[in-house]
């Protein structure tokens, strides 16, 4: 693909920093959902979903190829990686609706206070903080009872295709025993992804998996109102 000087192509993933408030909303999570639950997010990137979850008795795996990298850079990294992250949804405030946050700088705020509580997570934690890569996790089959995934899957449908896409879902689906939740269906410019989305749906219930769309309480590029959920055999 051609990447452009001009700001507008993502050359690199942001390793961006969201909230457990924010995955509360994503992927309409209750209490009964986080409490005493083993949950995977993946991509983990620098949310703070995996402390803050922690906390309120889930047991939680962020699995990310950042995490090869040593606890102290991870933690150094993700301050400036929020900026760009901070950046690049200012830069661009049109795509998106604010009302959630209450504003940029609300938003801004948001996303440097979970980055602050990643950084020190992953320094008194790191075994929360797995090495891996979709769509092949270093997990066995039903480690989880919940597998979470934002802002990977359908955002980065720009450099990974359908196959990949496939792929990773069945993944997700291999190691929890209830669901996989994916949010958002659009790629990172608000782009709807309709076509993949359908695509995707028939090959995983071709493959025994079935799924449904739900609608969020959440929108943060226009339109991004809709979870896909992966539904374990009955
Ligand atoms: C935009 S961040 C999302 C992080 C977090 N879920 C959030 O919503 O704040 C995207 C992350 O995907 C990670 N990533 C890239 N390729 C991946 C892969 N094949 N499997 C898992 N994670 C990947 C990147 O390293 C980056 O941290």
């Amino acid at each position: 693909m051609t990447h452009h000087a001009d700001g507008e192509v993502l050359d690199e993933y942001l390793v961006s920093a969201r909230s457990l408030a924010e995955y509360r909303a994503m992927f309409h999570l209750s209490d009964e959902d986080l409490t005493g639950r083993k949950i995977l997010d993946c991509p983990g990137g620098a949310a703070s979903f995996a402390a803050e979850a922690s906390a309120l008795g889930a047991e939680v795996t962020a699995i990310d190829p950042i995490y090869a990298a040593a606890p102290e850079e991870l933690a150094a990294r993700a301050t400036p990686e929020t900026e760009r992250a901070v950046a690049w949804a200012h830069k661009h405030a049109e795509r998106y609706r604010w009302d959630w946050y209450g504003g940029t700088a609300e938003h801004a705020a948001i996303r440097r206070g979970a980055a602050a509580r990643f950084a020190d997570d992953v320094r008194t934690t790191p075994h929360r903080y797995l090495a891996g890569a979709l769509p092949s996790l270093p997990c066995p089959d039903d480690a989880f009872d919940l597998a979470l995934s934002s802002h990977l899957l359908f955002s980065y449908a720009d450099r990974l295709d359908a196959d990949f896409h496939l792929a990773a879902l069945v993944e997700l689906s291999r190691v929890s025993t209830v669901e996989a939740r994916v949010y958002p269906l659009l790629d990172y410019t608000g782009a709807p992804l309709d076509d993949l989305v359908d695509h995707l749906r028939t090959e995983l219930h071709d493959k025994g998996i079935e799924t449904s769309l739900c609608r969020t309480g959440y929108e943060f590029h226009h339109g991004a109102d809709t979870m896909l959920t992966l539904h374990a055999a009955a």
